[in-house]
């Protein structure tokens, strides 16, 4: 494998998307540590799903570069093989099967699910019970888990989608605006997951509500017109008179 030219998980360099020449990013650059969280933040259409888009191969950027671990291209590969290097991501809809219970959920998301031989294999069998029991438990659904999905509160179903991504060991979680929907308690509790997956994975968060994002206590970028126009801690970013005035302000 080439030497990494970043030390960085995910680097974005100078990415450009432009749709019938009008750029819904403009020269985007971003660094993400191992085991960094980042809340993004910004007014609508100011092209943070794009930059999901673009991190997940759904769309190619027309210049920069888009590199993970330092040396997988992420503009030539294609969705499934960015999925296979461990980069997960939740969209807004949860996409649980409801009439399956919630560790059936858990089971049918495992990154090596087990073939008809392996299930005559007891201590693949333990494994896999002891792996569901600890997504369970982080994903705070223990007390749920022979419940349907489907009887799931909205927190909850967006909770054992978290647990499914994470059942398939990602390395970056990408997470578009989780607190949508939910109550303030369901909100508070999201943002404790969060802070509790990010001990060990890299996570970008996407999300309006600024008392969930305070909560997170991570860096934040805010996004305007398809770049950077601020980054930093909230503090320093909600002071920031741009993003005032582009954003907060409204
Ligand atoms: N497939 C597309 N075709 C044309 N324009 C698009 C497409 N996807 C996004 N855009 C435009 O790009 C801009 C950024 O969109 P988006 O990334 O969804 O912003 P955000 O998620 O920050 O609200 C918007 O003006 C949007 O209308
Ligand atoms: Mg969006």
């Amino acid at each position: 494998m080439a030497v990494p030219v970043t030390p960085a998980l995910l680097y974005l360099d100078n990415v450009t998307v432009s749709f019938d020449g009008f750029r819904a990013l403009n020269a985007l650059s971003l660094a993400i540590d191992h085991a960094e969280m980042r809340a993004v933040i910004g007014p609508n259409g100011a092209g943070k799903t794009t930059m999901m888009d673009v991190i997940t191969g759904k769309t190619r950027p027309n210049e920069g570069t888009a590199l993970f671990e330092g040396s997988h291209d992420l503009t030539v590969l294609d969705e499934a093989a960015i999925a296979e290097l461990g980069i997960g991501r939740k969209f807004q809809t949860p996409t649980v099967f409801y009439m399956h219970s919630v560790e059936d959920n858990l089971l049918l998301a495992l990154k090596n699910p087990r073939g008809p031989l392996a299930t005559l294999l007891s201590r693949r069998a333990t494994q896999e019970r002891e792996r569901i029991n600890a997504l369970l438990e982080r994903v705070r659904l223990t007390a749920h888990r022979h419940r349907r999905a489907g009887e799931l509160s909205h927190g909850q179903k967006q909770w054992l989608e978290i647990g499914m991504l994470l059942a398939q060991e990602p390395k970056l979680l990408l997470i578009d605006e989780p607190a949508a929907g939910m109550t303030d308690q369901e909100t508070a509790d999201t943002a404790d997951l969060l802070r509790d997956i990010a001990r060990t994975k890299a996570v970008i968060v996407v999300e309006h509500d600024m008392t969930f994002v305070r909560d997170l206590g991570v860096k934040v970028t805010c996004l305007h017109e398809g770049a950077v126009l601020a980054e930093g801690p909230i503090d320093t970013v909600s002071a920031n008179e741009r993003v005032v005035e582009v954003y907060l302000g409204r």
